[in-house]
């Protein structure tokens, strides 16, 4: 399985995943709840989410992190980008049945946050990293640490590296067709995190349908 990982980069470019996931947006709920509800539902935990805080969550989706963090910040200042205006739509949708909420979503992509210096208190991001090329996720981890807050809080979510039985199967489906894996393969990412001066207090391996998580807790010094 070593070969495999060493050559699973994204194949699918940055400048395809606005369409891509404007395609799958109506059906992408069943996979993401299915497959990754556990894993993120850590990430709401680990967050702990305080009311009155400013949190940005990045490659937002459909929302399904962000309507459970609006929901918890009712008096904070809640930011949601995404690429894909499909999957924005949906979030709207979703969000919309929260009322007069407390929030603002967007199109951005996370290599240029519209959002000043050290001004996000916790920035949540969730199976994103593993639609990025190895050599670009630098300039995103810079990006998130100019507009994390001194001890501002990432939480992230991934596809990765499968541990236990089966779990290697969906690296393997992207090595076939990395459109059909929504161009997601299994990437680890707490060295890079140390390398651009983030401090990792959380890793953990979590797995549902087979399909391979890791979730991460770290903090800008
Ligand atoms: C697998 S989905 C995950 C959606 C959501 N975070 C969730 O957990 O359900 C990946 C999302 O990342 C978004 N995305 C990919 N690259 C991005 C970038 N550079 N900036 C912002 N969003 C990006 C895609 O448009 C897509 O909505």
């Amino acid at each position: 399985m070593q070969s495999l990982q060493q050559k699973l980069d994204a194949r699918v470019p940055q400048s395809e995943i606005g369409q891509v996931y404007d395609e799958i947006a109506s059906v992408y709920n069943l996979w993401g709840t299915l497959t990754e509800t556990r894993a993120r539902n850590r990430t709401l935990e680990l967050a702990e989410i305080q009311d009155g805080q400013q949190i940005l969550e990045v490659a937002v989706g459909t929302g399904l992190a962000f309507y459970e963090i609006v929901k918890r910040n009712p008096h904070g200042h809640n930011f949601g980008v995404d690429l894909s205006k499909g999957m924005l739509a949906k979030a709207e949708q979703r969000l919309r049945t929260l009322g007069q909420a407390n929030y603002t979503l967007k199109a951005e992509t996370a290599f240029d946050l519209q959002l000043e210096d050290e001004t996000v208190d916790t920035l949540v991001n969730n199976y994103m990293f593993d639609l990025i090329p190895f050599k670009d996720m630098g300039r995103i981890l810079q990006e998130f640490k100019r507009v994390l807050k001194k001890s501002g809080k990432l939480i992230l979510v991934n596809m990765t590296e499968g541990e236990r039985w089966g779990s290697q199967i969906y690296d393997w489906l992207y090595d076939r067709s990395p459109r059909l894996m929504g161009g997601c393969r299994g990437v680890k990412l707490s060295a890079k995190l140390q390398e651009h001066g983030l401090v990792v207090d959380v890793r953990e391996y979590h797995q549902q349908m087979l399909f391979p998580s890791e979730v991460i807790r770290a903090y800008k010094p």
